[in-house]
């Protein structure tokens, strides 16, 4: 099932900030493994193209996930792959703005974006987010924040995930007490 936002594909479709490059399906186990995945998490999927990402997490991790994209005909492949592969269940796209929709009931997020889309981000992953929902960003780091892991595959691009944890990350590095 798709569900839309912020009205018609022409309107949303104007405010596509990031090309489409989809993640190598080589970094799936470690996007899984950075993350800590497990089946009781909502994973979900910030700018998710044709969903790639996600349906390979819900066919072998058997956790629910949930997409969301802006350009529709990314979504039509993503729901087209979700049918093929028996999904339904187990994965939802989002037609909309991910500025827009709501992602409070996630417990991992992931994010393949860009710098400056990740910092335009912030402020809704600080509001909506719980304590303790794992943020995984691919190549681009989330500025201010610490990361509190990385993992790197020695590749030239799509080389380096980061984890941060909503909460810990998002904070001011405090000082240990004492410390002058
Ligand atoms: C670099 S691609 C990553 C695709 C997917 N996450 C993956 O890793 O295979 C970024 C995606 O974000 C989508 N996007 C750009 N701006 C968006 C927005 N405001 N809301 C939702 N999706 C957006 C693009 O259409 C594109 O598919």
């Amino acid at each position: 099932m798709t569900y839309s936002y912020s009205g018609s594909s022409a309107a949303i479709s104007s405010s596509s900030i990031c090309p489409w490059v989809p993640t190598s399906s080589e970094l799936i186990d470690s996007i899984a493994k950075i993350a800590m995945l497990k089946s009781s998490d909502v994973f979900y999927d910030l700018g998710c193209g044709d969903g790639r990402v996600i349906i390979e997490l819900a066919k072998k991790y058997r956790v629910r996930c949930v997409g969301i994209e802006i350009r529709k005909e990314l979504v039509d492949d993503a729901l087209r792959s979700i049918e093929r592969n028996g999904l339904k269940n187990w994965v939802r796209i989002i037609h909309g703005d991910m500025f827009k929709v709501p992602i409070s009931e996630a417990s991992v997020v992931y994010m393949y974006l860009l710098t400056s889309i990740n910092e335009r981000l912030k402020p809704k992953l600080e509001l909506e987010l719980k304590p303790y929902t794992r943020i995984v960003t691919l190549d681009f780091k989330i500025p201010g924040w610490r990361y509190v892991s990385s993992l790197s595959n020695g590749r030239s691009w799509q080389s380096t995930l980061y984890l941060y944890i909503r909460g810990i990350s998002d904070k001011p590095q405090t000082l240990p007490r004492n410390y002058s």
